[in-house]
């Protein structure tokens, strides 16, 4: 399965890819994260990086398309992969097509609808395991032990982005340079829009029904 998911900042593309990763075996390729860990390695490309994340503002494509170019070259996603905020920008759709020879063209743009102010209530409420990356919400999703991760015990934090402004900032963002993606596929015949609002495992039945039978588990035993 070759798949974007697009979506609004805390729109649940994350939540969703990750499900989606486990019932496919297709790999989350999620450019926040990829961004984030050059942050926490002190790479040049992660300091750079840093600037732009703090403000709320893109980073710059030279940057992100590096990053993505090398993830989609190892070999877990030769058989697919799930693009989590990548492209964000019509210059960064322009690329990946580019990129993807006709073998791997992309097969489907879920985009993932939710409005403003659930937005603001989800990213405020958002913690993620400093060591396993697991998601929670305050609310909606909480750990069964306070600030400590369910699967391995490991501290919650919250993103250093997922302050008031911050997100403001990130919102206009999306609007201003993201949202003419939904175009952009529509035209290329390969959007569906998807409404982000219910529990994840309802999202995550509107998305398959979607995807159809592209959402096929891989097979993992092939003929030679
Ligand atoms: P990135 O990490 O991609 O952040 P984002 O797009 O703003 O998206 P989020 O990770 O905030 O949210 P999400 O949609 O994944 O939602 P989630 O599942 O976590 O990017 C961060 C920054 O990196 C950017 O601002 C930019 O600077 C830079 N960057 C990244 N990609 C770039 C690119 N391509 N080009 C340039 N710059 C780039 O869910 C959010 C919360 O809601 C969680 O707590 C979750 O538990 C909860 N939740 C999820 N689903 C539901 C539900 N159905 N009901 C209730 N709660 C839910």
């Amino acid at each position: 399965m070759r798949l974007v998911l697009l979506g609004p900042p805390g729109a649940g593309k994350g939540t969703q890819a990750r499900m989606l990763e486990k019932s496919t075996g297709a790999p989350q390729v999620a450019s926040g994260d990829l961004l984030r860990a050059a942050v926490r390695n002190r790479s040049a490309l992660g300091v750079e990086a840093k600037r732009y994340m703090d403000k709320g503002a893109l980073v710059p494509d030279e940057l992100v398309l590096k990053l993505i170019e090398q993830r989609l070259a190892q070999p877990d996603a030769a058989g697919g992969f799930i693009l989590d905020g990548f492209p964000r920008t019509v210059a960064q759709a322009e690329t990946l097509g580019a990129m993807l020879d006709e073998a791997r063209r992309l097969e489907k743009v879920i985009a993932i609808s939710v409005p403003d102010e659930e937005i603001v209530k989800r990213i405020s409420g958002r913690r993620t395991c400093k060591n396993c990356g697991a998601m929670y919400h305050l609310i909606y999703d909480p750990p069964r032990n306070h600030n400590l991760c369910n699967n391995c015990n490991g501290e919650l934090y919250q993103r250093d982005d997922d302050a008031e402004d911050t997100v403001r900032m990130r919102l206009e963002v999306y609007a201003a340079a993201t949202r003419p993606l939904l175009d952009y596929y529509g035209r290329a015949g390969v959007l569906s829009e998807v409404d982000g609002i219910g529990r994840p495992e309802e999202i995550q039945r509107r998305i398959l029904n979607a995807l159809g039978p592209i959402a096929a588990p891989a097979s993992k035993d092939k003929p030679a």
